[in-house]
């Protein structure tokens, strides 16, 4: 029912408007009915479907990516809404109002958005201060990303990511998630080893509570370089890698080709970027250690999209363009046809994570 009022009514009327204004006026709408979420129950569980990501358990393997929640307010929604963690962010060291709107389009045609929103956040000082406030038990990782402040350009890359790792290492999160792959800013994706091998050789030396960390990496990143970022990842321990972030690219799609150039620069996500990021998760995972995990995110839209990235390697997924199209049952509905396919093939989530590198294609899998 709720699916039908939102595909028939709400979203028409939601994709009549601006969808940075949209995504701002849902989600404080939803916050007037937090006395309610615990009746609402959007969720969908089964034990088939735990799974252990960091060593924690999760209820589900279907988390919300970065980018949704960047100021950490609306983990009460999020867990509402049936997801099982949330990354919060990107953060930077300090606040940022991002590029200048409009930076956020609809690509209808193909289930797709264009953003450049440019790590627009309130700054790691108050989120962390918020977080550290909050009594919600709900699961969180925290992205962090270079300060993207286009009046006073950072200098030292290191010293500001390592300045967020700072505020957040003595929190209980899951995570810690390094965006090396944002296409929105100025510096934009991190194209270079040593500048990572620095980095993390001095983010391990800070983390004096092991927290996980994991690298986001790009689409776009050459195969040469992301067996240098799994190198660098194997080096300095880390946790895993998420794969990935949007892609500059814009082949294949429907969309008019004078409407793309009306949108202009930014990141590309949702169903035209499902192929290449499930590529990079089954190119990361030939390359990472066997304990070493991977978060697949990309044009995740329904339970078999999720199957197909954890039979070829991924731990556990995020959406969010898939949300925005979905609506709110998406999860709940992903969750579920998730069920019917580990059920048919006699498996669960965790003996399914990169069963397709045993000799296996897509195809065996229909
Ligand atoms: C509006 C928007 C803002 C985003 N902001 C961030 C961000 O701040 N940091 C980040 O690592 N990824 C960000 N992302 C990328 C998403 O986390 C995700 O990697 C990407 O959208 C692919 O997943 P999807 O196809 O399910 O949307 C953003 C994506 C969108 C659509």
């Amino acid at each position: 029912m709720l699916d039908l009022v939102y595909q028939k009514i709400l979203k028409p009327i939601f994709f009549c408007f601006d969808p940075e204004f949209i995504h701002d006026f849902t989600m404080s709408s939803f916050l007037y009915l937090k006395p309610i979420y615990p009746l609402i129950n959007l969720g969908f569980s089964h034990p088939d479907l735990q799974v252990k990501l960091a060593g924690k358990s999760l209820t589900s393997p279907i988390g919300l990516a970065s980018g949704f929640d960047k100021n950490a307010l609306y983990l009460d929604s999020i867990k509402a809404l049936g997801f099982a963690f949330e990354e919060i962010g990107s953060v930077t060291r300090y606040p940022s109002i991002g590029n200048p709107k409009p930076r956020l389009f609809r690509l209808i045609e193909d289930e797709g958005l264009i953003n450049r929103m440019g790590l627009n956040n309130l700054g790691i000082e108050s989120i962390s201060q918020r977080l550290l406030m909050s009594k919600h038990n709900f699961p969180y990782g925290i992205n962090i990303a270079k300060t993207n402040n286009l009046a006073q350009p950072i200098d030292n890359e290191i010293e500001d990511i390592l300045a967020s790792f700072n505020y957040v290492k003595d929190l209980q999160c899951l995570y810690i998630a390094i965006n090396l792959s944002c296409p929105n800013t100025k510096s934009g994706i991190i194209q270079e080893g040593k500048l990572i091998n620095d980095l993390l050789k001095e983010i391990q030396q800070a983390n004096s509570n092991n927290l996980p960390i994991f690298l986001k990496l790009s689409p776009d990143t050459s195969p040469d370089l992301v067996e240098t970022f799994v190198d660098l990842g194997i080096r300095y321990n880390v946790q895993g890698y998420i794969c990935g972030n949007t892609s500059v690219s814009r082949i294949n799609l429907k969309t008019n080709s004078s409407l793309l150039t009306r949108y202009g620069n930014g990141g590309l996500s949702g169903k035209p970027i499902k192929q290449a990021n499930l590529n990079l998760v089954r190119s990361v995972y030939k390359l990472k250690l066997a304990d070493q995990e991977i978060i697949g995110c990309g044009g995740i839209f329904t339970g078999s999209d999720v199957f197909q990235y954890l039979i070829a390697g991924a731990n556990v997924v995020q959406a969010y363009t898939g949300l925005i199209y979905q609506g709110p049952m998406f999860t709940q509905k992903a969750n579920h046809k998730l069920l019917k396919l580990l059920n048919k093939y006699d498996l669960t989530v965790e003996k399914s994570i990169g069963i397709l590198h045993d000799g296996f294609s897509f195809s065996d899998f229909p």
